[in-house]
């Protein structure tokens, strides 16, 4: 994957709009700035290169989509700017702070406290309920509130008060990403 070209949907285009967004004061500023990533891996007995410098911003309040067809690295770089994965060069800044260089446990509070992620393979754990997956990562992190009361607002927040007490394989695939 190339740094995006220029396009005519402007959520491709990530730099182009943030320099719209810095524009437009507090509610817009960076929260996100990826700086010349790249990302390689052995294949057999080569070596391919999957992301080839990629740099852009992303601020407060902007949506943002990554296309590209098929292994053009969407995961692969998802994985690294959610704190996965490290690239081989270049920097990810979460607000302001570089997450490629951080001890696992730093990266684990920033994980915790500053990003979401919807997996396709949901990694629910099978034998708790849905409130108790919600619960999981609150007692790790500082959030306000006890966890299962919290993990009841935010299950509630999106419809599924009536399945507080449901396993995962008793919930639907969107119930699941929810
Ligand atoms: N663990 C791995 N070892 C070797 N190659 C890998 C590994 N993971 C991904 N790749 C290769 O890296 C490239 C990018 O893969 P990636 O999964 O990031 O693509 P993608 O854009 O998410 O694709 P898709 O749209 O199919 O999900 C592909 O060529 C893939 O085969
Ligand atoms: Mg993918």
């Amino acid at each position: 994957m190339d740094t995006m070209p220029d396009n005519e949907n402007p959520s491709v285009d990530m730099t182009q709009n943030n320099e719209t967004a810095t524009t437009k004061k507090i509610e817009h500023k960076v929260v996100m700035e990826v700086q010349n990533i790249t990302k390689g891996l052995p294949l057999g007995r080569d070596h391919i290169e999957i992301l080839k410098g990629i740099s852009f911003q992303i601020a407060s309040s902007e949506f943002v989509s990554i296309v590209g067809p098929s292994g053009s690295g969407k995961s692969t770089l998802l994985g690294i700017i959610a704190g996965l994965d490290n690239p081989d060069t270049g920097q990810v800044l979460i607000g302001g702070i570089d997450i490629t260089r951080m001890t696992e446990g730093k990266l684990a509070a920033v994980r915790n406290s500053k990003i979401g992620m919807v997996f396709q393979a949901f990694n629910l754990i099978p034998t708790l309920t849905a409130q108790e997956n919600v619960e999981v990562p609150l007692y790790v992190g500082r959030h306000k509130g006890s966890p299962s009361a919290r993990a009841r607002e935010l299950l509630t927040l999106v419809g599924l008060e009536h399945r507080l007490n449901h396993r995962p394989n008793q919930l639907s695939g969107a119930s699941s990403s929810a």
